[in-house]
């Protein structure tokens, strides 16, 4: 009997636990559960004799990967696959996947209620602005980038987007305009949000000249990754354009110079919440435990990112 962890740090709503485990019942597999923990020491005990993994931006480290000594297959019920050392999952035979596109729409629908929230000056009584009629830079036009568009058309919004591995046509069939390069969009767009993942390529690459060509009253949404941010870029423009704000799920590391100095003009969610819906982990948590069963069951390696 295969025996299945699901470790998250931050847990899915219980809704999708009862579905995740579920499709684990149906196969005859053992489930395991090890949520809010704070030790490593934990995870390292739990994964000493499981068969497959579920985690959401719980670190899949090579110290992790090597104490799995039965671990055929790990799953990040999610998008990102930073938080996977896929070197280390390599060398020990384990297969690494995601579940591209399934916690997308809450994603999207975050980086839209953090920008109401930011023009309405976080409901403060003042008067704010509204985003009808204002440009919108979409920074990598992937299943998240491509609903924050559908979502901010209805809000009026010009859409504009820049994504070199994506089809211009496909990209404009959605009647969003494609930009010929970040410096382009960021020249655009009052708001840019941001889809790129953390990789070699993207760390720091949001940096200060990149983010001072945004026009006046420009507004970073990062719903992406804190890493792909020059943090030390972002407080230089923060300090030199009190026009600008800057909204992320998850705060920086910079997070108290940004709270000390910039009052009003950030927001930052206490955890990682763009993912964090029942339905989001629903849809994510049984994608996850299906790819499980198909790998062990049939081999199939859809989504294999190693
Ligand atoms: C993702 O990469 O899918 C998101 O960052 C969600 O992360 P989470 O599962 O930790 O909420």
């Amino acid at each position: 009997m295969a025996k299945v962890l699901i470790a998250t740090e931050k847990p899915f709503a219980p809704a999708a636990v009862n579905s995740i485990k579920e499709v684990f019942d149906n196969a005859g597999y053992e489930l395991v559960l090890l949520e809010k923990y704070t030790e490593k020491s934990d995870l390292l005990k739990a994964v000493e004799d499981i068969d497959a993994m579920i985690i959401r931006s719980d670190k899949a480290t090579k110290e992790v990967l090597d104490a799995a000594k039965n671990l055929k297959i790990v799953v990040r019920a999610g998008a990102g696959y930073d938080n996977i050392d896929l070197d280390a999952a390599t060398a020990n035979n384990v297969v690494a996947m995601n579940t591209p596109g399934q916690n997308s729409n809450a994603v999207a629908e975050l980086a839209l209620g953090m920008m109401v929230l930011s023009a309405r000056g976080g409901y403060n009584g003042k008067p704010g602005t509204e985003l009808k009629g204002k440009t919108l830079g979409i920074h990598a036009y992937g299943n998240v980038g491509k609903l924050v568009a559908e979502i901010a058309k209805g809000f009026g919004m010009k859409i504009y987007a820049f994504d070199p591995f994506i089809n211009k046509e496909d990209i404009e069939k959605d009647g969003v305009t494609v930009v010929e390069s970040a410096e382009e969009l960021y020249s655009t767009c009052q708001y840019v949000s941001l889809h790129i993942p953390a990789n070699e390529k993207t760390r720091k690459s949001i940096n200060y000249n990149l983010l001072s060509m945004m026009p006046k009253g420009g507004t970073l949404v990062n719903t992406a990754r804190k890493e792909v941010i020059d943090e030390d870029g972002l407080v230089k423009l923060m300090e030199a354009r009190p026009d600008f704000k800057y909204l992320s799920d998850i705060a920086p590391d910079c997070k108290d110079t940004i709270v000390e100095k910039f009052e009003g003009r950030y927001f930052f969610t206490p955890k990682k919440m763009g993912a964090q819906t029942a339905e989001a982990n629903i849809n994510a948590g049984v994608a996850a435990a299906n790819q499980i069963v198909n790998f062990l069951e049939k081999g199939d390696t859809t989504y294999k990112v190693n």
